[in-house]
């Protein structure tokens, strides 16, 4: 098992390009089984879902429309999930069957925060698709339709995740050590 350092904090692998990969493909063909037809938006929350995003949309056998957008606020290890505003939404959500592209769902609190303002422009359907989730720190439960990994509650790093704004890059998922 590879241990590697970002910062000052020692991370070993815990799931490999491989694994990643994989399920990414079965939850891209899900999404694509389940819209068919449907021509559904994506939106993909910045920074750490971008390759998430970017393989997940590649793997698609529909057709599907796709934008980013950023949201605050996580800072170092802890996250504070206090959303304030959206930039970047510019799509008329109305009527439009909205998928929500998470990299990781930790307490809730950011897409809890966020999803009022969402559902306030009158999408047709709502979901929420993360590809890392850690059940046993919910805080605001959440309807999350497509999951990827449930994760023990450990800070992860890689496939598009920071520590303080390092190790976006690794093309496997770190787990604190
Ligand atoms: P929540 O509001 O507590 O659900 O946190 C969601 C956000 O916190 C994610 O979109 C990430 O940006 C960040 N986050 C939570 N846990 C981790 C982690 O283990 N590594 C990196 N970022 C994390």
């Amino acid at each position: 098992m590879a241990v590697i350092k970002v910062h000052d904090k020692s991370f070993e692998t815990y799931l490999s390009e491989e694994t990643i990969l994989r399920r990414v493909k079965e939850l891209s063909a899900a999404i694509s089984k389940d819209y068919a037809g449907r021509r559904p938006l994506f939106i993909a929350i910045l920074n750490g879902s971008f390759m998430f995003a970017a393989d997940l949309f590649k793997q698609l056998t529909i057709e599907a429309e796709l934008c980013f957008i950023k949201l605050a606020s996580y800072r170092g290890m802890k996250s504070s999930g206090n959303v304030v505003t959206s930039i970047g939404l510019e799509d008329d959500l109305f009527g439009k069957e909205v998928i929500i592209i998470e990299d990781i769902v930790d307490t809730g609190k950011t897409l809890h925060n966020f999803l009022p303002k969402l559902q306030h422009q009158q999408p047709k359907t709502l979901r929420i698709a993360t590809l890392l989730h850690k059940s046993e720190a919910t805080e605001y439960p959440l309807d999350l339709h497509y999951i990827g990994f449930d994760i023990p509650n450990k800070f992860v790093v890689g496939y598009g995740l920071d520590y303080d704004g390092l190790g976006r890059n690794l093309k496997e998922i770190y787990q604190l050590v």
